[in-house]
C-alpha cells in the first residue's frame, strides 16, 4: 500500500479514553451517555471514535442526520443510534431499515412514522424534542405536554426519551441556562403526573456537564468534551481535558529569498527581511481556515512559525527565518503538540474568528486519520 498523505490527522484515543473517564467520574454511575459523534465525531471519525465507546460501555450514539447513522450501522456498530438532527418523512424507510432512533417535534411527521413503523409490525423508537429556549428545533412548551402524551400512543412507536438543547450553558451569565433548566423539569414533572413512562431525559451538553449537575436527569450528551476541549475558552481548566487530535503535515517546499518579495495570492505579505519560507502542503480544501491568512502560527522544530500569505486551497506559506534547523520534509505542526510549544484548535478558532467545534468539524476528507491506541 502506498505511503498516505503526510498531512494527516493523528487522533489519540488514550486521551479519548481519559476525557470520557472525566465524564463517567462527574455524572456517577447511574447515569447514562448518549456520545454526540455527529459531523464524523467533530472530525475525529465516527466509527472507530464509536467503536471506542462502545467498549468503554457507552451504548448510545448521536448523529446529525439518517445518513450519518447508516454509516454507523454499515461499519457494524449496533448501539443505539438517535439521530438528532431531524428526519423527513421520505427518509422513514431508511430509517426503519436501519434501526435508528429519530428525534421527533412535530406531530405530522410523527404519525407518518407512526403510520410506515405499524406497517412493517414492529415498533420504532422515538425521542422527542422539546424547546426549552434554544429556539431552533423542538416542541413549544405549551404543546410539549401534549405532544408527549399523543407520541406516546401512537401504534408503531415506542417512546424512549424527552430531550432538550441548551443555548447559553457555556456562557459565565447562568441565568438563561437556568430559566431553561426550569422549564425542563417542571415539563417532567407534568409528564411524570400523567403516568407516561419515559425512559431516558436528557438535556445537558458539554457546558452543562462540565457545570450543571443539577441538569444530569438519567442522561447525558456531550460532544467537544469527550475530544478533549472545553466548549469555551472561559471553561478552560473546569475539568481536566486532553485534546485527541493533532494535525501535522511536512515542509514540501523550502526557499530563500529577499525583502520585497511577495508571496501567494494577492501579495498579502511582502517580506521585510531576508527570508526563509518553507510551503505546507495543506489549505482551505482540508479545513485550514482561509481566514487565518497571516492570522496563525504553526510549529515547526518545536518553534512558532507565523502563517505569511493568503492561505490555499492546498497549500499555505510559513517564514521560518528565525528556525535555523528546518529543513525539507521536516514535520509541521498545524494542532497539537511540538515540543514544549502546543497550539490548540481552540487557537485555530481563535484567530479565525470562530470556535474549536467548526475548526474540528471543517478537516476534511482529505485528510487521512491515523489512530493511536
Ligand atoms: C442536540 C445536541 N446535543 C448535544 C450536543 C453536544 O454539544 P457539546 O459538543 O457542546 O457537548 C450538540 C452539539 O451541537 C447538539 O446539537
Amino acid at each position: 500500500m502506498p505511503n498516505p498523505r503526510p498531512t494527516s490527522a493523528e487522533i489519540d484515543l488514550q486521551a479519548f479514553r481519559f476525557n470520557l473517564d472525566q465524564i463517567k467520574r462527574l455524572i456517577g454511575p447511574e447515569r447514562g451517555i448518549l456520545a454526540v459523534i455527529k459531523a464524523n465525531a467533530y472530525g475525529h471519525g465516527a466509527a472507530r471514535i464509536g467503536r471506542v465507546l462502545m467498549q468503554e460501555g457507552v451504548g448510545h450514539l448521536g448523529v446529525a442526520t439518517v445518513e450519518e447513522g447508516a454509516a454507523l450501522r454499515r461499519a457494524g456498530l449496533n448501539a443505539v443510534i438517535t439521530v438528532l438532527g431531524g428526519v423527513f418523512p421520505e427518509q422513514h424507510d431508511q430509517l426503519i431499515e436501519h434501526d435508528l432512533t429519530p428525534v421527533l417535534y412535530n406531530l405530522t411527521w410523527a404519525e407518518a412514522l407512526s403510520k410506515t413503523a405499524a406497517g412493517t409490525g414492529t415498533r420504532r423508537s422515538v425521542q422527542i424534542k422539546v424547546d426549552t429556549g434554544m429556539g431552533r428545533v423542538g416542541f413549544a412548551l405549551e404543546e410539549a405536554e401534549q405532544a408527549v402524551a399523543q407520541i406516546a400512543e401512537m401504534p408503531g412507536l415506542e417512546l424512549t426519551g424527552v430531550l432538550s438543547h441548551f443555548a447559553d450553558a457555556d456562557l459565565q451569565d447562568q441565568a438563561f441556562t437556568d430559566r431553561q433548566l426550569r422549564r425542563f423539569v417542571e415539563l417532567e414533572e407534568r409528564i411524570s403526573k400523567q403516568g407516561i413512562q419515559v425512559p431516558f431525559w436528557h438535556l445537558s451538553n458539554s457546558a452543562a456537564v462540565m457545570n450543571f449537575p443539577g441538569a444530569f436527569f438519567n442522561m447525558v450528551r456531550p460532544g467537544i468534551m469527550l475530544y478533549g476541549y472545553p466548549p469555551s475558552e472561559s471553561f478552560a481548566g473546569k475539568v481536566p481535558l486532553k485534546p485527541v487530535l493533532s494535525w501535522r503535515t511536512r515542509i514540501i517546499h523550502l526557499k530563500e529569498v529577499p525583502p520585497g518579495t511577495r508571496l501567494s495570492y494577492g501579495g498579502t505579505f511582502v517580506t521585510r527581511r531576508r527570508s526563509r519560507i518553507a510551503t505546507l502542503p495543506v489549505g482551505y480544501a482540508d479545513g485550514y481556515p482561509r481566514r487565518l491568512s497571516n492570522r496563525a502560527e504553526v510549529l515547526v522544530g518545536g518553534r512558532r512559525a507565523p502563517v505569511v500569505g493568503t492561505v490555499t486551497m492546498d497549500m499555505i506559506l510559513v517564514d521560518v527565518t528565525d528556525i535555523d534547523s528546518a529543513a525539507l520534509g521536516d514535520r509541521a505542526t498545524l494542532i497539537g503538540q511540538d515540543g514544549a510549544e502546543k497550539i490548540t484548535a481552540w487557537d485555530l478558532g481563535r484567530w479565525s474568528e470562530t470556535i474549536a467545534y467548526e475548526i474540528l468539524c471543517a478537516i476534511g476528507a482529505r485528510v487521512p486519520r491515523h489512530y493511536l491506541e
